[in-house]
C-alpha cells in the first residue's frame, strides 16, 4: 500500500511538492517552496495525497469516460520535427492528445511554447484566448542562454523547467529508490574523461580545465577531442573513474544530463561545476560526487583524485547510493509533453499568470 501510494506520487507529474519527495529536496526546499507555491499546486498535492492515502479512485478513473486533454505544441523545439509519442504507451498516462496542428488552437487545453523558438510577438497565437486555456512557458536552457525573458512577463500561465520551483518541474534526471542491490562497477582502467561540444575559452569550465590538466591527465572527447566509442557516451565514460560534469553556466538547479547520464549512468564519479554543493545535495547524496568548490585549487583537486585512484576502498564509497537508488535520465521531449498533459488533467480551473518571468528565472 505504502509502495503503491509512493509510486502514484512519483507519477503525479508536475507537482512540485510531491515530486520533491524523491530526495532531500523535500526537506530542504519545503520552506522556500511553500512561500512561492501557487494555490494551484497546493491544491494538486493535497488532492493527490488525500486520494492516494485514502485509496479512493483517482479522479480520472471514475465511471465517466475520462476527459481527453489536448496539448498543442506551438513550436517544435529548435525547429526540429519529431514524431510525437503516445503518453499511454510511454508513461501510462491516458487521455492525452498531443498535437502540433495549430488549427486545433481553440480547443487546446494547454499550449506549450518552447522559449528558444519564440522570436517575437507575431509568433504567438493571434486569435482570442479561450478562458480555460493554459499557456505554458517551456525552457530547459539556463538563464545565460535564455534571451528576452523580461519581455515575456504576464504572458504565460505556467512555467515548465528544470527548476524545482517551476509549476511543472521536469529535471534532467533524478535518482529513484529501488530494491537493495549489490554495487556493480564496470572495469575502470582510465582516470578522468570530459565530453565537450561547446569549447569557449571564456567559460569558467574551460579555464578550470586548463589549470587542472597541468596536474592530471584528462581525456577529452567530442568535437575538440577523441571520438566516442561507438558514438556512445556511456560506453566511453564507463572506462573512467572520474568525469568532469561541468555545466556551461552556473545557475540554481541547473544540473543537466552531464551529471545524470554522462557520469552517473557511466558509474564514473562526477566532478561537478555548477550551482553550489548545497544545491546539488538537494538532488543527490552528498558523498556521491566531488565539487570543484571542495578544493582551494585545481592542483589540490588533482592530488585528491590521484589519492582516490590508489585507494579502491575510498573510491568505491562514492557509489554507496547504488545500493538503494537507480538513475532516471529524462527523455526529450515526450516526457516533457506528457508531464504537461498529466498536470493539466490533475489540476482544476484556477487561474494564474506568471507576471515576473525574468525575475523568477534569473534568481
Ligand atoms: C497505469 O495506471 C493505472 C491508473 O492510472 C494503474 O492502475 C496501473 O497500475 C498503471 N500501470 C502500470 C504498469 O504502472
Ligand atoms: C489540422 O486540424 C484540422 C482541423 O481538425 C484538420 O482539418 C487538418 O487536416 C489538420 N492538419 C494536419 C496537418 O493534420
Ligand atoms: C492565463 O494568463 C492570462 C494572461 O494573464 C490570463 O488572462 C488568463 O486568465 C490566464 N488563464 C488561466 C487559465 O490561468
Amino acid at each position: 500500500m505504502r509502495g503503491e501510494s509512493l509510486l502514484s506520487l512519483e507519477r503525479l507529474a508536475g507537482c512540485r511538492l510531491c515530486r520533491r519527495s524523491r530526495w532531500r529536496v523535500l526537506r530542504s526546499r519545503w520552506l522556500a517552496a511553500s512561500l512561492t507555491c501557487t494555490i494551484l499546486v497546493i491544491y494538486m498535492c493535497s488532492q493527490d495525497l488525500l486520494l492516494s492515502s485514502m485509496r479512493f479512485p483517482l479522479l480520472w478513473e471514475s465511471s465517466n469516460p475520462p476527459r481527453q486533454v489536448t496539448v498543442l505544441i506551438w513550436y517544435e523545439p529548435f525547429g526540429k520535427r519529431r514524431r510525437l509519442g503516445n503518453c499511454h504507451i510511454l508513461f501510462n498516462i491516458s487521455g492525452c492528445h498531443l498535437t502540433t496542428n495549430r488549427s486545433l488552437y481553440q480547443e487546446a487545453d494547454a499550449i506549450l511554447f518552447h522559449h528558444r523558438d519564440i522570436i517575437d510577438y507575431t509568433d504567438f497565437p493571434l486569435m482570442g484566448r479561450p478562458t480555460f486555456q493554459k499557456w505554458i512557458w517551456m525552457n530547459f536552457e539556463s538563464p545565460s542562454h535564455s534571451p528576452w525573458l523580461y519581455t515575456l512577463g504576464g504572458v504565460f500561465n505556467w512555467t515548465m523547467s528544470y527548476r524545482v520551483d517551476s509549476d511543472i518541474f521536469v529535471p534532467y534526471g533524478y535518482l529513484f529508490s529501488r530494491k537493495r542491490a549489490k554495487i556493480f562497477l564496470p572495469r575502470k582502467r582510465k582516470l578522468v574523461a570530459w565530453v565537450i561540444s561547446n569549447w569557449n575559452e571564456d567559460h569558467e569550465r574551460v579555464q578550470y580545465y586548463n589549470q587542472l590538466r597541468e596536474y592530471i591527465d584528462i581525456d577529452i572527447y567530442g568535437r575538440y577531442g577523441m571520438e566516442l566509442r561507438e558514438d556512445n557516451i556511456v560506453k566511453t565514460v564507463s572506462e573512467y573513474k572520474f568525469y568532469l560534469a561541468f555545466e556551461n553556466s552556473l545557475h540554481t538547479d541547473y544540473i543537466t544530463e552531464k551529471l545524470w547520464r554522462n557520469a552517473f549512468k557511466s558509474s564514473a564519479v562526477p566532478i561537478v561545476m555548477g550551482p553550489s554543493r548545497y544545491n546539488y545535495e538537494m538532488f543527490i547524496p552528498r558523498n556521491s560526487f566531488i565539487h570543484v568548490d571542495d578544493f582551494s585549487s585545481p592542483r589540490k583537486l588533482a592530488m585528491f583524485l590521484k589519492y582516490l585512484d590508489k585507494n579502491t576502498h575510498l573510491y568505491r564509497r562514492y557509489f554507496t547510493w547504488k545500493k538503494r537508488y537507480d538513475v532516471h535520465v529524462t527523455s526529450f521531449w515526450d516526457e516533457h509533453y506528457c508531464t504537461a498533459c498529466e498536470t493539466v488533467k490533475t489540476t482544476g480551473n484556477q487561474h494564474r499568470t506568471v507576471s515576473d518571468l525574468a525575475g523568477w528565472f534569473e534568481s
